[in-house]
This record gives structure tokens, sequence and C-alpha cells, in this order.
């Protein structure tokens, strides 16, 4: 949200550990452990946390065939065949979750729980910085695609460039998910998909 104080330097992605103890009562009262079998778990949510396991899931597969490319591990046709079409899945799958986000669910959990506002404004401030970090794999993925065409080490310096920005993206990406699912399952299993507006 533009009229959004801003975060806290130390909450931002890439510097938090974890999210403040005061947004996290509601994960305290239903912890990880009784969420696949709670009776407030819905279709929506089961649908929601299934995307986040995809994302985690395509990231480090796509991390690992750029880190087989670099280590001469697959052959640079069959890379490409692999590669470039999972890369923009990716890419567009993640932006259009993170609008839904932003503009339909966020909102409507906002305005069922205010105390949680502010990790909601964390999470939205965290879909700016992924953004951009979409925007650089973006075309690091097009440089490495066109790197295959040219020799071996270039090829090796455009695969080491992809993979170090996977790897360091697939951290952030894994705090992200988490504490979105710690702020919004908690919060669906209290009231339920239906109460909130979201089913
Ligand atoms: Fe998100
Ligand atoms: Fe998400």
């Amino acid at each position: 949200m533009s009229d959004a104080p801003p975060i806290d330097p130390a909450l931002r992605l890439g510097s938090r550990a974890h999210l403040p103890d005061d947004l996290l009562a509601l994960l305290r009262k239903y912890p990880r452990e009784v969420w696949p079998e709670h009776e407030n778990l819905g279709e929506l949510a089961k649908f929601w946390l299934a995307r986040h396991d995809m994302f985690r899931e395509l990231c480090a597969i796509l991390a690992k065939s750029a880190e087989d490319l670099r280590e001469g591990r697959i052959d640079p046709a069959e890379f490409r065949g692999f590669f470039a079409p999972r890369m923009r899945f990716f890419l567009h799958q993640l932006n259009g979750h993170h609008q839904i986000e932003d503009h339909a669910y966020f909102p409507a959990f906002m305005a069922a729980e205010a105390s949680l506002t502010r990790g909601f404004e964390i999470l939205e401030n965290d879909h700016e910085i992924i953004h951009g970090d979409l925007v650089r794999m973006g075309e690091a993925g097009n440089a490495l695609v066109e790197s295959l065409s040219q020799d071996r080490d270039a090829q090796m310096r455009s695969a080491e460039t992809m993979s170090g920005e996977l790897t360091g993206f697939l951290t952030g990406l894994h705090r992200h998910l988490a504490d979105e699912e710690d702020i919004i399952v908690p919060l669906i299993l209290d009231r339920t998909e239906e109460k909130l507006g979201v089913k």
C-alpha cells in the first residue's frame, strides 16, 4: 500500500529471521501441527498452501538445473528445453499469485483483524522486494538462454549468475512463504474462510 508506514529495516525480507511475537498470537493458538486436520482448513487454504509448495519446489528445481549446466551435467540444448518454459511459468505464476494476495486476500484479512495490519504491510513489502528479484531473474534467465549459442565460458558465467540469483531468491522466498502462512492460516482456522469472505 502506497500510504503504508515504512517497514522497520530489521523486518524487511532478507533481514528478519522471523516475524515479531506480537503478530504470532494466533499461531501460538493454532500451531502448524494442528493445521492439516483442522476442520476450518478450507478448500481455498488447501489450494493456497499447495501453490506455495509448488513455488518452493519449482524454484529449487530451476536452481538445480542452472547448477547442473554450470557443472556440465546437462547438455545445453536439453537445458534450454527444460529451463526456459519452467522459468517463464514460475515468474508469471508467482507474479499473479502476489497480485491476488495484494488486491483480494490481504485487504479482506486486514479488515477482519486490524491487529495483523503491520504483518500484512510487511508481507506487501516482501512482494515489492520479490518483484524486483523476479525482474532481475527474468533478465538473468534470458541472458543464460542467449549464452547457450555462445562458447562454453560464456555459458558458465551466465549459469553461475543464474544459479546464484536463484539460490539467493529461494532463501527469501522460503522466509516470505513461511511467514505468510504463519499469519494467514491461523486466522482462517480461527474465523473460517466463509466469515473472512474468501471462500
Ligand atoms: Fe505472498
Ligand atoms: Fe503467497
